[in-house]
């Protein structure tokens, strides 16, 4: 099981959270990954100073900005699951 972890602290909320869990809630349906991909919302990650909003995969800390959130789901999640 894949853990995918969406921060939605105060400065990544005005970075697009929101868009990026919307987005990654629809390609979980469309692929069906239900089972496979266990998704989280946090609260701040301590990533603030970066640009974009900080995604977890297991564990690891990575920047998505709300227009490459597919783009990043389908090389950094569904690769893995
Ligand atoms: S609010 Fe997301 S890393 Fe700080």
């Amino acid at each position: 099981m894949l853990e995918l972890c969406v921060c939605i602290g105060s400065s990544c909320h005005i970075k697009g959270s929101y868009n990026v869990i919307q987005t990654f809630q629809q390609l979980i349906e469309e692929e069906a990954l239900h089972d496979k991909i266990t998704f989280k919302s946090s609260f701040c990650q301590k990533q603030c100073q970066h640009p974009g909003v900080a995604v977890s995969v297991d564990g690891i800390i990575h920047q998505v900005s709300t227009e490459k959130a597919k783009e990043f789901f389908i090389t950094q999640v569904i690769t893995k699951v």
